[in-house]
């Protein structure tokens, strides 16, 4: 059988590097580099999207910087709206023209994280209370507008075992703490930490069916920066004395664009309709995230 052609963009980040790790066998995927596609220019974009021939194109590309985006507060020729906004409408607008089906690359940063006492699910109205998250938002506005096929994608706190360019909350953890210096982790703040594992198997089955629309793709659990600190001791076999607590408020004190209180996503959209096994737990992850920083040391 013929393999999908798919087209990624973003697939040197760290979500999309670890789509192309776990795919590359299973469907044909094409991957440039920004500096081939430049998103943010539509003729580049579409051009590419229409010599490539894929049936399937996923945009993981995005300006991620949380604290840097919100130096760039309405500024609509910084990189954040110009990569998250407009190069989000010109993936779409292109998919649209030439009807391609597109897998849009969301946050939970999109929501205000006021939800109290349970996850965000789909339709839970988005308001954003940062830049990235405005940004993001603009692009997923602009997904619907294009009037493409496509399926949204959002994602909370992706972690991978291993990826050179940037850290994540585990790689953070796990480095400190087996450098033997002191954390400072969250007591009082909902996260869906998710491995990019489970994210790259959750989208080579929306590449492979004929959904539409919205998705939250997390853990299918969830926990607190402080808990996680200590499930990675736990596996790890650590220094838990090295874990000190504090507070969302002390936290956010510090930064100009602030962490939600809840960014806890609710996965049971996906897990009804895909299936139980493909997205895990926070602790089966760490387990999964352990044996894999193992295979490599
Ligand atoms: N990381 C998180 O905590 C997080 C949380 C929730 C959702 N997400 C979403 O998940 C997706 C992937 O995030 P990530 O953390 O994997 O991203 P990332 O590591 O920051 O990578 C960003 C990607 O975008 C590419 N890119 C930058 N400028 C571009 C341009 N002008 N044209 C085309 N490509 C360009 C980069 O390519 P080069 O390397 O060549 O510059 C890189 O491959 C994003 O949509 C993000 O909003 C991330």
């Amino acid at each position: 059988m013929n393999k999908r052609q798919v087209l990624i963009f973003g697939g040197s980040g760290l979500v999309g590097s670890k789509f192309l790790e776990l795919n590359a066998g299973r469907f044909n995927i094409s991957s440039p580099p920004a500096s081939l596609v430049d998103i943010t220019d539509f003729n580049q974009a579409s051009k590419f999207i229409e010599d490539s021939g894929a049936e399937v194109i996923i945009n993981f590309a995005a300006f991620t910087h949380v604290e840097e985006s919100e130096k760039q507060k309405n500024d609509k020729r910084g990189l954040a709206y110009m990569l998250n906004a407009a190069g989000a409408k010109n993936v779409a607008d292109a998919c649209k023209i030439l009807e391609k089906h597109l897998i849009h690359i969301s946050t939970e940063y999109i929501f205000d994280g006021t939800k109290s006492g349970s996850p965000y699910i789909e339709e839970d109205k988005p308001n954003p209370i940062n830049w990235y998250g405005q940004t993001k938002y603009f692009g997923e506005q602009n997904v619907l507008e294009s009037g493409c096929s496509y399926i949204i994608v959002r994602l909370s706190m992706p972690y991978s075992a291993y990826y050179q360019q940037k850290s994540d909350i585990a790689r953070f953890f796990l480095n400190q703490l087996r450098e033997k210096k002191q954390i400072k982790a969250i007591i009082n703040q909902r996260i869906t930490p998710t491995l990019t594992d489970d994210i790259a198997n959750a989208l080579a089955v929306l590449v492979e069916g004929k959904a539409s629309g919205i998705y939250h793709v997390s853990s299918i659990n969830h926990t607190t920066p402080f808990e996680f600190a200590k499930q990675i001791v736990q596996a790890f076999n650590l220094d838990s004395s090295l874990i000190v607590s504090m507070t969302l408020g002390e936290y956010n004190q510090k930064k100009m664009a602030k962490l939600l209180k809840n960014s806890w996503l609710d996965s049971a959209k996906f897990t009804g309709e895909f299936g139980q096994g493909i997205l895990h737990s926070v602790e089966e992850s760490i387990k999964l995230f352990k044996e894999e920083v193992d295979g490599k040391g």
